[in-house]
């Protein structure tokens, strides 16, 4: 892969604007055309032309040729958001009485879109431990349609056997999608292990500063026209120029934050697994992680997010840790400039909180562009709280 010349030039036709080093954000709905004819190829094929601002515009263009790139792709498509992404992907391969196999505890909004809006339409799916070929073989039905992987998952960093599954799928003429958020094409590449859609949230490192969401869906040119011309039009979900813009300006220097935000993140594992108040991290490139070898086939690095537990089981614990950090923010998302904690708990109400299931007291961090002293440093307070 040739990073440099993909951050750097790849799709910029400087020469069109001026000689600028930034490109433009045209900012503008729908285009003006001289002939019936040209109107006419723009209506038969608007995702290779510019008609109207919901298809394909010249900021998105750059950033489509660039992020296709990195993941070996012939073609991306970039939603306003992840979910509109897996929604927009999902949707156009499934019909009434179709079955899905989801691995287990995937990205929220994937799985209440599997629970809640496709069952409306007869469509029905199967939550699996995706850790072992075995598991995806036993799920199969006649009618079974669509694979959905995330590895890792972004709390319990599970991991899949991508070529495996990937392999099963293509014998059963199944459509694949792994959610690549965690590693970015820069530490994994689904395309490679046979996986037809490779699905980022693009809010999370390629933006990388907390300012913009976005999606992307990378494949083959075929399977992203069907998507295009159907759900991606349909929806009306495709970035608008400005957050497009937003993308590309974070893509310059994507390579140079996972580099950093990955060596702090091992410092940071380093500090907490030492702690005595610390019981478990979950970390997929950790030794003591069950996918460990697995993961360190398939993954050239990893970072920035984690998960830990505390000694302690009660729930009052976590939230005075949680509350007692003075620097590391308290939100959902990650992949921005900013360190983040997550606990658990929550999302349960307090009187549903069970100290003997672990997940309860997971805490995810994400571990941002700070030095890796202030993080431990605010940690080890924390910790002196409880
Ligand atoms: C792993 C993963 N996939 C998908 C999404 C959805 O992305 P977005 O928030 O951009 O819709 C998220 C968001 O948190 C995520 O963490």
């Amino acid at each position: 892969m040739n990073l440099s010349y993909i951050l750097n030039e790849l799709g910029e036709e400087r020469e069109n604007y001026f000689q600028a080093i930034a490109p433009p954000i045209v900012q503008t709905s729908n285009y003006a055309f001289k002939t019936v004819e040209d109107l006419r190829r723009a209506f038969e094929d608007e995702m290779s032309d510019y008609l109207y601002s919901r298809g394909i515009h010249p900021t998105l263009d750059i950033l489509r040729k660039k992020l296709a790139a990195l993941d070996d792709a012939e073609e991306c498509l970039v939603f306003n958001s992840g979910a509109a992404a897996i929604f927009a992907a999902v949707l156009a391969f499934v019909k009434s009485g179709d079955h899905i196999v989801s691995v287990r505890n995937p990205y929220t909004w994937a799985q209440r879109m599997f629970d809640n809006i496709l069952p409306r339409f007869g469509i029905t799916t199967t939550y699996i431990d995706g850790s072992q070929i075995q598991h995806w073989q036993n799920a199969l039905q006649p009618n079974t349609v669509f694979f959905y992987l995330e590895s890792p998952n972004s709390w319990n960093y599970s991991i899949q056997p991508v070529s495996e599954v990937a392999g099963l799928a293509k014998e059963n003429n199944i459509i694949t999608l792994l959610d690549n958020s965690y590693c970015t094409p820069l530490y994994q590449q689904p395309l490679s292990f046979g996986i037809d859609l490779a699905m980022q949230t693009a809010t999370k490192y390629i933006s990388g500063h907390s300012d913009t969401l976005g999606g992307i869906l990378c494949g083959s040119r075929r399977l992203l026209k069907k998507i295009f011309d159907t759900e991606y039009l349909a929806i009306g979900s495709g970035i608008q120029p400005f957050n497009a813009w937003l993308l590309i300006r974070g893509l310059r220097t994507l390579p140079l934050r996972l580099q950093r935000i990955f060596h702090t993140t091992k410092q940071v594992i380093r500090f907490l697994k030492q702690h005595p108040k610390v019981e478990k991290i979950l970390f997929p490139l950790d030794e003591s992680f069950p996918h460990y070898r697995l993961a360190t086939q398939q993954m050239k690095d990893a970072g920035g997010l984690f998960t830990f537990v505390l000694k302690t089981p009660r729930r009052d614990d976590i939230v005075r840790f949680c509350e007692s950090l003075q620097h590391i923010l308290m939100a959902v998302s990650w992949g921005g400039h900013e360190s983040l904690i997550l606990p658990k708990c929550a999302a349960i109400p307090p009187h549903e909180f069970d100290s003997s299931r672990e997940e309860h007291r997971y805490i995810r961090m994400y571990v941002g562009l700070e030095e890796a002293d202030y993080l431990i440093r605010d940690l080890e307070n924390a910790l002196e709280k409880i």
